[in-house]
């Protein structure tokens, strides 16, 4: 039976919390699981390497899979149902539809660094909820920015459910769990905490009445100390619109990506008050 049969079968009309996921399972992910767990009667998983939300130079042959072990997970974290449909079940030949939320909330920051890649993740999200149909839906602020979107666009469409954001869970050094982790050499590793610590920096700046300018000039200079992470953008921005804020704002959010030569990091925090 396809993974989209046997969805259907299992599904009950009421009570669906959905946690979308591309598997290779960390605790970030399991905290979403958990969440969801304790808000819904029926929880649904989905393990999905959506191709559309990669680019061409990126890793979606490489992105790390396991299954078995995803699925053991799962069913230890108490999920009902594990949705692994394939590439042909998820885009049939010929399917051409894309889902694109417009404007500056899609068109910055990993927006611009990686094409396409929202309009990838909003047309497999979107195609996901109209299979799993859930009330609530749960994703990590690990993902800020694609938090973001997702809001507007169930906003915009009207998609009968509830988004619901859970906190980003991190390593006892402040590195942001992530399937991409995997791909750190031991030397890398110890180095990329440095995202955090510069997030750390900027609220410490906004903590003792510092300005926006002077917590970036902090942040930088953190991430100036490591010179093998390259910076994709550093920024302090509004936590709704994205946008770059000269003066604070309450939940004003510190944002940080780049890459070192093994893998791209992202992170972000909430850094004033
Ligand atoms: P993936 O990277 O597998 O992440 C699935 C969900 O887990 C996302 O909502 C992400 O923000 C959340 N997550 C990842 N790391 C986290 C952490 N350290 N703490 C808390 N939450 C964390 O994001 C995607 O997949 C895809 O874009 C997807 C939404 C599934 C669409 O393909």
């Amino acid at each position: 039976m396809s993974a989209v049969a046997e969805l259907r079968q299992a599904l009950p009309r009421e009570g669906v919390g959905f946690v979308p996921t591309m598997g290779y399972l960390h605790r970030g992910h399991l905290a979403l699981v958990e969440r969801a767990r304790r808000e819904n009667p029926f929880v649904v998983v989905s393990i999905f390497v959506n191709p559309l939300q990669f680019g061409p130079g990126e890793d979606y042959h490489r992105y790390p899979r396991d299954l078995e072990r995803d699925r053991a997970l799962l069913e230890a974290a108490g999920v009902d149902l594990l949705f692994a449909p394939g590439v042909e079940e998820i885009y049939p030949e010929g399917f051409a539809t894309r889902v694109q939320v417009e404007g500056p909330l899609t068109a910055l920051w990993e927006g611009a660094v990686r094409p396409g890649h929202f309009q990838g993740v909003a047309t497999v999200v979107a195609r996901l909820f109209l299979l799993v149909r859930p009330e609530r839906a749960y994703f990590g602020e690990k993902d800020y920015q694609q938090l973001l979107v997702i809001r507007k666009m169930v906003r915009d469409l009207g998609f009968p459910l509830e988004v619901v954001g859970v906190p980003t869970v991190r390593e006892e050094d402040g590195l942001a769990l992530s399937s991409r982790n995997v791909y750190l050499s031991p030397k890398t590793r110890k180095k990329a905490p440095v995202l955090y610590r510069a997030l750390l920096a900027m609220r410490e700046v906004a903590r003792r009445g510092g300005g926006v300018a002077e917590a970036l000039e902090a942040g930088e200079e953190v991430l100036a100390g490591v010179p093998e992470f390259r910076k994709d953008y550093l920024a302090i921005v509004h936590p709704e619109t994205l946008l770059p804020i000269s003066r604070w704002v309450p939940g004003a959010r510190g944002i940080v990506a780049g890459r070192f030569p093994e893998a791209r990091l992202i992170d972000n925090l909430e850094v004033y008050p």
